[in-house]
């Protein structure tokens, strides 16, 4: 799926209002502007969409939850956890899955449809090694995954924010990094792709001054076998645009 960044609002969403104060007391919640990686978008769900998560949804989808995930009795059994970061329509994610059954998989995307459409695949390809949150990663991250707790990072073509006044909804930041760090285990890696030059670099320089991690390449990484090249990204390297990896490891 491509981004549709060109078209974002300007405007940065604001959080619910909680109620809650920030840290320093005295400035409400609601009056902090949060900035999203994403934008709500009313994207169209199919019909067999709607019936997937209508009835997979209650087995394959978990709800947010401010918690600690409990991956092994999700899973039902203790595995190598992998996190996904905006799956899209899911199609990576499956393939990925069905080809790694050893290792259970965590998908987390706002987008509908792209839920929808990845419930189906797990319902045609009979994958159990899968579990989706539609929510906010930076939350899910921040409340269900605990420091340590996982043996790899998937970000495939985060959204580019191609114009430089949006860069700063871009997810590979100096802080995300740092958090998304510090919930893998030591030994674990952390795989991103991008079509995109400038976010390639971007991604370089903020995971190379990251002190929990190094990279496995020199700079950019070749892609591991494991990432299916995609239908739009063998359309894009046949025009000649790259593709970049990055495989960094927490050390
Ligand atoms: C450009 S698409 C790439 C999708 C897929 N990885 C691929 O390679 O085709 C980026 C996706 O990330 C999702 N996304 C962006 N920010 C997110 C966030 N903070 N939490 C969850 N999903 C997010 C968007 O909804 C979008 O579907």
């Amino acid at each position: 799926m491509q981004p549709d960044a060109e078209h974002a609002q300007e405007h940065e969403h604001a959080p619910a209002d909680t109620g809650a104060s920030d840290a320093q007391g005295d400035v409400p919640e609601l009056h902090r502007r949060r900035i999203r990686s994403f934008v709500t978008r009313a994207g169209r769900v199919s019909t067999g969409q709607r019936r997937a998560l209508d009835e997979l949804g209650p087995r394959f989808v978990l709800p947010f939850d401010t918690h600690a995930l409990d991956w092994d009795a999700v899973f039902g059994r203790p595995a190598p956890r992998i996190l996904e970061i905006g799956f899209g329509m899911g199609a990576t994610t499956a393939e990925i899955a069905a080809h790694r059954a050893n290792d259970d998989f965590l998908g987390l995307e706002v987008h509908e449809p792209g839920v929808g459409a990845l419930l189906k695949l797990i319902e045609e390809q009979q994958l159990s090694n899968i579990r989706i949150i539609q929510h906010d990663a930076v939350e899910v991250i921040e409340h269900m995954l605990p420091k340590g707790s996982l043996d790899g990072v998937h970000i495939y073509f985060p959204d580019p924010w191609h114009k430089a006044r949006h860069h700063k909804r871009r997810l590979i930041q100096p802080p995300f990094v740092a958090t998304l760090a510090s919930r893998i285990k030591s030994g674990g890696y952390l795989h991103l792709a991008t079509d995109w030059q400038n976010y390639a670099e971007q991604m370089l320089e903020v995971l190379s001054a990251d002190p929990t991690l190094a990279n496995t390449a020199a700079d950019y990484a070749p892609r591991p076998d494991y990432r299916p090249v995609t239908k739009f990204e063998r359309r894009g390297l046949r025009l000649g645009h790259g593709v970049w990896d990055l495989l960094f490891k927490k050390i």
